[in-house]
């Protein structure tokens, strides 16, 4: 079976790549091949920063090997938190704090509408490919649901009546932004 290091050692994401890409192909993970590096994500795109993260481990490392990005994109917010996704409240990862940030900025605005958008940055040989995936929805008035990370809770999809976080993973993997760029990657691979 084809093998491929995917640059994250988000263990929610890796899972979620797993699932997607079940007997196509093997997902070894930035610890599988021991890098432990901080890699910075200094660029103000999604596809740059994709680039740097998927660049870093080519030109480290050797393996040929995705990464991805992603934002949550409010068009009541001018398309943030978009790439800041991550550190919107601050250092540290800390999605209560960034979906608590989000709520009360939005605040009682009537135009919840977002989506998801993923880069991923695909680096074969000296080949650098970009393929994106987008999900449409809003965001919900308060956070539901146990599943998924980041801002499933307070994200529903267009076409749903629940959030991310409540749906089950194969379900929302079926739709979602992550989802829908490994749907072109495994394309793009043939499998
Ligand atoms: P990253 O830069 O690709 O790691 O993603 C930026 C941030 O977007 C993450 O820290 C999460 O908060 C959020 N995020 C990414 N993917 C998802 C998702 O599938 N659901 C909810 N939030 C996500």
């Amino acid at each position: 079976m084809k093998k491929i290091v995917f640059a994250t050692n988000n263990s929610h994401k890796l899972e979620e790549l797993r699932r997607l890409t079940k007997g196509k192909i093997e997902i070894l993970s930035l610890s599988d091949i021991n890098c432990h590096d901080n890699i910075p994500e200094t660029a103000d795109t999604l596809e740059g920063n994709a680039l740097i993260k998927a660049r870093w481990v080519k030109e480290r490392y050797g393996y040929d090997c995705f990464a991805d990005d992603t934002g949550l994109e409010v068009d009541a917010l001018d398309g943030a938190p978009g790439v800041l996704s991550a550190r919107y409240a601050g250092e540290g990862h800390d999605s209560q704090a960034n979906m608590r940030l989000l709520l009360s900025n939005l605040g009682d605005n009537t135009n919840r509408k977002a989506r998801f958008r993923t880069v991923i940055a695909l680096i074969e040989g000296k080949e650098e490919r970009l393929m994106d995936g987008v999900v449409e929805g809003e965001i919900t008035q308060s956070p539901s649901g146990e599943n998924g990370f980041g801002y499933d809770p307070i994200f529903k999809p267009m076409g749903f009546n629940v959030t991310f976080a409540e749906m089950g993973a194969d379900e929302k993997n079926q739709i979602s932004h992550r989802g829908r760029a490994v749907a072109k990657l495994l394309e793009y691979f043939s499998l």
